[in-house]
């Protein structure tokens, strides 16, 4: 484990949380480089048993040192932007490496995506199957693609992050699977390679999963009938972790869990995980910056807020909050761990049993994913710095945001307007 205790305090990897968060003040976004590459190979090892590519959802988290550690390791990326496109190339990662998910590719994205040459383009419907075919016919190339298939699976977690249903506005519907592939081998320009399917996030059981794998066999040997063969397998990402109890299948259980149909299909593995890698990669240190005790509920007013860290408030997410240097004696009470914004949705825990006192620095834990990634500015605060420890050095790998770069890029009317 890379966020450990030593002597009672909260340390990452072998720095102590209490003095970098002294040192970088707070709030500060840290993440463990071991943790991230733990991850990584964890999951790397329990698909050995097939050709596979491990493509890190850069959604999760796009710092540039995160993504360049990866890089590293041989990860390649799962992107959804021209923007993350930018971020893989400008952290050394490999063009060739990258899939391109996402509903709504520009054509922009799409020219540069081609120019770099990325492995594949996962497209969702009939309109992206034309925009790419033109881009591709007019820079006189190729374009990669697989199609997103919707295999109408539940995957039973919030339905803000459920994406395989038929109602979800993800994927090609099952009942145009084959239609779409025809039509898309019709298009010159396109070069069909694979096959996709993502369910959702947060997933915290293997059934889902496989029900969705068994779909999209089938699926497979259909197009095969058809005489469109396919080379790879996109089987997504979405394996859920612990935030409080919850009891997600290991790196290993998931891919065994697959195993026997991956090994059937014997098509290389692609796969696109984020939380899973990054999440317990990294906290979000906080100062407790008031206390307000009332006859109904204790606010612990802290110096992060949700638009440093928009799950709770957002998905109802329960993060777990801990002391990085908890008190000897000092009896423990109910507390609702609050920002300072101006929303009552502004929490990062509520009911949470801890001993507090001014200024002390609080943890949340497994905020390396879609924790920095979603924050904003809102009410006119600076963005956390970002530091990566790595055994007993910490790097600033992002700084803290001045007040002046908020409004850097606006303008005043003239001023006889
Ligand atoms: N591939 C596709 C096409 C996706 O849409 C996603 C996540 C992933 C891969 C990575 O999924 P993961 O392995 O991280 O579960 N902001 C939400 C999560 C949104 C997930 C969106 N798609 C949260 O904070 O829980």
């Amino acid at each position: 484990m890379s966020f450990t205790r030593q002597q009672g305090t909260l340390h990452a990897e072998n720095c102590s949380l209490e003095q970098i968060a002294q040192q970088f003040s707070t709030p500060l976004y840290v993440y463990s480089k071991a943790a991230l590459t733990q991850h990584y190979l964890d999951m790397h090892q329990a698909f050995e048993f097939i050709d596979h590519q491990i493509c890190f959802a850069v959604k999760s988290n796009s710092n540039l040192a995160v993504l360049n550690v990866l890089a590293k390791l041989g990860a390649g990326f799962d992107i959804v932007t021209g923007g993350e496109l930018a971020r893989v190339l400008a952290a050394d990662g490999d063009p060739a490496k990258i899939v391109f998910s996402g509903l709504g590719k520009t054509e922009a994205d799409i020219e540069k995506a081609l120019q770099v040459g990325i492995a594949c383009f996962n497209v969702e419907s009939h309109a992206e199957l034309d925009r790419i075919q033109n881009v591709a016919a007019r820079l006189n190339t190729q374009a990669p693609i697989s199609l997103r298939v919707n295999p109408d699976v539940d995957a039973k977690t919030h339905p803000y992050i459920s994406t395989g249903l038929k109602e979800n506005k993800f994927g090609i519907p099952s009942d145009s699977v084959f239609s779409t592939y025809q039509y898309a081998a019709t298009l010159p320009n396109l070069n069909i390679v694979g096959i996709d399917c993502h369910i959702g996030s947060q997933l915290t059981e293997t059934k889902p999963f496989v029900d969705a794998l068994a779909r999209v066999e089938l699926m497979i040997a259909e197009l095969k009938q058809l005489g469109i063969t396919i080379q790879h397998i996109d089987i997504g990402g979405g394996l859920g972790v612990v935030y409080k109890d919850e009891t997600p299948p290991s790196a290993v259980e998931y891919a065994n869990a697959m195993r026997p149909q991956l090994e059937k299909l014997g098509l290389k593995v692609y796969m696109e995980p984020g939380r899973s890698i990054s999440a317990n990669a990294g906290v979000l240190l906080t100062k407790v910056d008031l206390l307000k005790p009332t006859n109904h509920r204790n606010f612990a007013i802290v110096d992060a807020a949700m638009n440093d860290l928009i799950r709770p408030s957002l998905y109802d997410a329960w993060m777990d909050i801990v002391p990085v240097k908890p008190h000897q004696d000092l009896e423990t009470k109910q507390w609702d761990i609050v920002g300072a914004i101006c929303e009552t949705g502004d929490f990062l825990g509520k009911d949470r049993e801890l001993s507090l006192q001014q200024n002390d620095i609080l943890a949340v834990l497994g905020a390396g994913a879609y924790g920095f990634v979603m924050s904003s500015n809102y009410n006119s605060r600076g963005r956390a710095a970002e530091v990566m420890v790595d055994g007993d050095q910490v790097y600033l790998i992002r700084d803290r945001e001045t007040i002046e770069s908020l409004w850097a890029n606006e303008h005043l009317l003239p001023q006889e307007a």
